[in-house]
């Protein structure tokens, strides 16, 4: 199969990628067990682009059933070396508002539990990848300058802070974040990041802000309405954005 140019990897509310043009969907397996679904390979803006959908494209699977160590094989095995993660957040600092899309720059990982590696001991070999950077400095940019290009707002940099979830956090979870220096919190962040960089895979994070964290904001409660509405509304740039990208 001809290399992919893009692979997206589509987040809570961005389940289909309604530009791709005739796609063919791959219902693979891997050594780590069977991605969240199939990937969709087609068409964006003349480039061959993979989608898939992280919880599945029914939403089926909560942040920590994610089998993300299939879903990054998957796409790599499929020829991609680019991946573009879409992510709903909650928004902490004030840069990070509701439908807001941002770029992050940093994580600060708080999962627990996951497959966190390819490189788990097993055959006596150990890897410490390189993880400073952990969202890849020439993909960011050039979604920066897609975004630029395209006049989709876009904020750049903050740290993403990656929770367990599937519960949202306290209001005392979020002051800690904050303390710690996170700009926004999201459930799937990680280990997907760490696990592309393991690959080699160059990866970089669009957080879409669906909400106010516990606590920041209006105190409202957050609703699954809320979260859906803001990342609809918010989603309305990123057919532009991916045309310039991929353009
Ligand atoms: N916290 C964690 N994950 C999220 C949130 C949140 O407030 N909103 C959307 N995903």
């Amino acid at each position: 199969m001809a290399d992919i140019d893009l692979a997206i990897i589509g987040g809570t509310g961005v389940y289909r990628l309604a530009s791709l043009e005739g796609s063919e969907a791959v219902q693979g397996d891997t050594p780590y067990g069977a991605p969240s679904g199939p990937v969709r390979v087609g068409r964006l803006a003349g480039r061959r682009v993979a989608f898939l959908a992280r919880h599945g494209e029914g939403h089926s699977l909560p942040p920590h059933r994610v089998n993300y160590r299939a879903n990054l094989w998957q796409l790599k095995a499929l020829g991609a070396q680019r991946v573009l993660a879409i992510n709903t957040v909650g928004g902490i600092t004030e840069r990070f508002g509701p439908r807001v899309l941002a770029l992050p720059d940093q994580l600060i990982d708080y999962t627990w539990g996951r497959a966190s590696s390819f490189w788990d001991g097993e055959g006596g070999e150990v890897l410490h990848v390189d993880f400073g950077d952990p969202y890849t400095p020439s993909l960011r940019q050039a979604v920066r300058e897609a975004a630029a290009r395209s006049g989709t707002a876009l904020v750049d940099g903050g740290c993403y802070g990656a929770t367990q979830g599937p519960r949202l956090e306290t209001r005392a979870e979020i002051a800690r974040m904050l303390r710690d220096g996170c700009d926004l919190v999201g459930m799937t962040g990680m280990p997907e990041a760490g696990l592309a960089r393991e690959l080699g895979l160059d990866y970089a994070c669009l957080a879409v802000v669906a909400n106010w964290a516990a606590g920041c904001g209006d105190d409202a409660e957050i609703t699954l309405a809320e979260v859906l509405a803001n990342v609809e509304a918010a989603s309305v740039g990123l057919p532009r954005l991916l045309d310039a990208l991929l353009g």
